[in-house]
């Protein structure tokens, strides 16, 4: 359906203040919600503390960094199939009784691994639940620098189509220091949770349920995108701002849309103050942001100075698939995000939000006594369609032994050695790391054996076609999601201890155990997802 833009206003997602050691109970239900003025409700899976609260996306949970939380991750999701197309040929949560299996994952916390949202931990309303299953309990410790997180569905095999259907929503974690200080507060202080999808005349999610290597798997996509963009749960909002600094915190919780955003607007430029991992050093400037699937982006949009009746749109201008995708291609709904609107503040509100030139923490100091560790992002193509059916790291799937066994403490370079054509969004749970850097290689050489990954630029002999690059400006600062670009060797530096640099204060080893993956979430489902250890 063809849908007129900016005429449904931003909603804000509900916030929910935690208080600590009180268990709150935060279900995920069947719902039908309004996306746009002019499509039909649309049946959605989403989270909230009732059936009559629940919302896509779910609410903003509160937390003081520090004060230990607790959520009941609930399931009454009444359906004995789900709403959106399963591929029975992709291994997957697969309950006897039927039902629709959720696990929730809270992205970006340091926590203990039966409350980590493992794939086989999953269960479903009728009571069966996955062979990882603990507890839908999860305490949340909070220990960790103030960060904007999301959580979202992460069912084995069925994390593709529970987060298309709603399951996602974000949290904040707060400390007292960043409440005392003068950035943008309050009604200034907005969560944007981008999404896109494709939808029936009828109002329903069109996922389609034809795969692209029907001969190996029927119904899975490389790939599912979206001819809709949504933010907050709206197609194309517009928001009403006054001339002030309004403090954005923007999660994608697209499938595998990047967006490459900014500002139709001479004047306007985004400044950024944070990423997935916390505040930065100091604020940068951007004109244009990048922001692959999971990625959290914190950045002030200043409209101070402009006159009243003053629009513009936040715009995408990313191709899919990322980055060589044909950018012509891209449907002109998937170029535009949303509309700011600026109108006259009431006489006496006036804006008294700073940006201080000082946000965060340096990066500490790491010790140089690293182990490193190589892994080929590939595509499994299918001879006949010469469509990949699956993605792997090192040729592996999600169910071979475990490989990435690392020692509580010790740090660890991973290059990200990306074969494919496209750009994988690499998320590793439980710790944050820095993008070290990046290095062009060839990769129809590396593919046929006539050059060495393991010689340095620029010996003949090397497979690297540049010297190494330093992080570009949307890879700096503390990321547990990062982007691989095709054809790059991208090196990940992890330090496996605590964000406070501590020894992590449970033991990981118990439980079932860390994952990380890509975050294109059809990637994920199949199966470009590794198992991850910590060991003392
Ligand atoms: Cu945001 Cu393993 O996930
Ligand atoms: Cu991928």
């Amino acid at each position: 359906p063809r849908l007129e833009m900016f005429v449904d206003s931003l909603p804000r997602t509900p916030l929910i203040h935690l208080l600590p050691k009180t268990p709150i109970e935060i279900g995920a239900y069947k719902i039908t919600q309004k996306l746009h003025r002019d499509l039909p409700p649309t049946t959605l899976y989403a989270y909230g503390t009732s059936l009559e609260a629940a919302t896509y996306p779910g609410p903003t949970l509160v937390a003081n960094a520090d004060e230990e939380v607790i959520v009941r991750w609930t399931n009454h999701i009444p359906d004995l199939s789900h709403i959106l197309p399963v591929d029975p040929t992709i291994e997957r949560a697969n309950p006897r009784l039927g039902g629709v299996p959720i696990v929730t994952h809270l992205h970006g916390m340091e926590d203990e691994s039966f409350y980590d949202g493992n794939p086989d931990a999953w269960y479903t309303q009728f009571g069966e639940k996955g062979p990882a299953y603990v507890t839908e309990e999860y305490h949340y410790p909070n220990a960790i620098e103030p960060a904007f997180l999301w959580y979202h569905d992460h069912t084995f095999g069925l994390t593709r189509l529970n987060m298309v259907a709603g399951l996602v929503g974000t949290y904040v974690v707060k400390s007292a220091a960043e409440n005392l200080s003068p950035l943008p507060k309050g009604l200034y202080e907005i969560v944007l949770v981008l999404q896109d999808k494709q939808f029936f005349s009828d109002g329903s999610i069109n996922f389609p349920n034809i795969g692209n290597a029907a001969d190996v798997h029927p119904i899975w996509c490389v790939e599912y995108v979206g001819d809709t963009i949504l933010v907050n749960g709206k197609a194309w909002p517009f928001m009403d701002v006054f001339p002030f600094k309004y403090r954005f915190r923007l999660v994608n919780a697209a499938n595998n849309r990047f967006f490459l955003l900014s500002l139709n607007h001479p004047n306007m430029s985004f400044i950024k103050i944070g990423t997935d991992g916390g505040l930065l050093p100091r604020p940068v400037v951007q004109q244009q942001i990048r922001i692959a699937p999971a990625e959290r982006v914190d950045f002030i949009i200043d409209f101070s100075g402009l006159p009243p009746n003053t629009t513009m749109v936040l715009r995408n201008s990313a191709p899919t698939p990322f980055p060589n995708g044909v950018a012509r291609l891209t449907p002109e709904s998937a170029r535009a995000v949303m509309q700011f609107r600026v109108v006259s503040p009431p006489q006496a509100v006036k804006d008294n939000s700073l940006i201080p030139p000082i946000l965060g923490s340096e990066a500490p100091f790491i010790s140089e006594d690293f182990a490193s560790r190589r892994f080929h992002l590939l595509e499994a193509t299918n001879t006949s369609s010469n469509e990949p059916y699956a993605l792997l790291l090192n040729n592996r799937t999600y169910r071979d032994p475990p490989t990435e066994i690392v020692r509580a403490g010790s740090t660890e370079i991973w290059d990200m050695i990306n074969l494919t054509p496209v750009a994988h969004s690499m998320h590793i749970h439980l710790i944050k790391f820095h993008v070290s850097d990046q290095q062009p290689f060839s990769i129809s050489r590396f593919t046929n054996r006539t050059c060495s990954l393991a010689f340095p630029y620029p010996d003949p002999r090397s497979c690297f076609t540049g010297p190494r690059r330093p992080p570009d400006v949307d890879q700096i600062g503390w990321k547990d999601t990062a982007v691989t670009f095709p054809g790059f060797v991208t090196r990940f530096l992890i330090r496996f201890t605590t964000q406070k640099g501590l020894p992590f204060p449970f033991n990981p080893t118990i439980g079932p155990g860390y994952v990380w993956h890509c975050h294109l979430v059809d990637h994920e489902d199949n199966s470009m997802m590794r198992p991850l250890l910590v060991r003392f």
